[in-house]
């Protein structure tokens, strides 16, 4: 359980580390249906992400990024839970579903890393659908 910004409680840290060192999902899928970039333009760190899609679901999911432990851990656990779920319900994720799957309440700095991910996955499923993205996370 997080109590201060900034802080997270062991296990949640563990799994930070785990999924930054063995990333899931990691690579370049062929014959993506959808792919998006998005970068944080506090230190530079990127992500480019692209998705299949069947019967409205997320069929397969694959990114590269170069970014800190949070945004990759961020990136490997939501391609692990986007696999197989609706394109609508996960384009309606929010921070809070990001920060509690990370186990994290970051500060100002350190927000738009936890937020990369599932921005970028945001774009890739709206441009799918051929809707305009409208920055629902929020601003940090
Ligand atoms: Fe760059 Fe976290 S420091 S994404």
């Amino acid at each position: 359980m997080t109590e201060k910004s900034g802080q997270s409680d062991p296990l949640y840290r563990e799994l930070i580390l785990d999924h930054y060192k063995n990333p899931r999902n990691f690579g370049t899928l062929k014959d993506a249906a959808s792919e998006a970039e998005d970068s944080n333009p506090l230190c530079g760190d990127e992500i480019k992400i692209g998705i299949k899609v069947k019967d409205s679901k997320i069929a397969d999911v694959k990114y590269v990024c170069s970014g800190c432990a949070i945004s990759t851990a961020g990136a490997s656990l939501l391609s692990e839970y986007a696999k197989g779920k609706r394109l609508d319900d996960v384009r309606r994720l929010d921070r809070k579903f990001i920060l509690k799957m990370l186990g994290i309440n970051p500060g100002p700095a350190r927000i738009k890393c936890a937020l990369l991910p599932l921005k970028a996955l945001k774009l890739a499923i709206y441009s799918y659908l051929g809707l305009k993205f409208k920055g629902t996370l929020g601003n940090p």
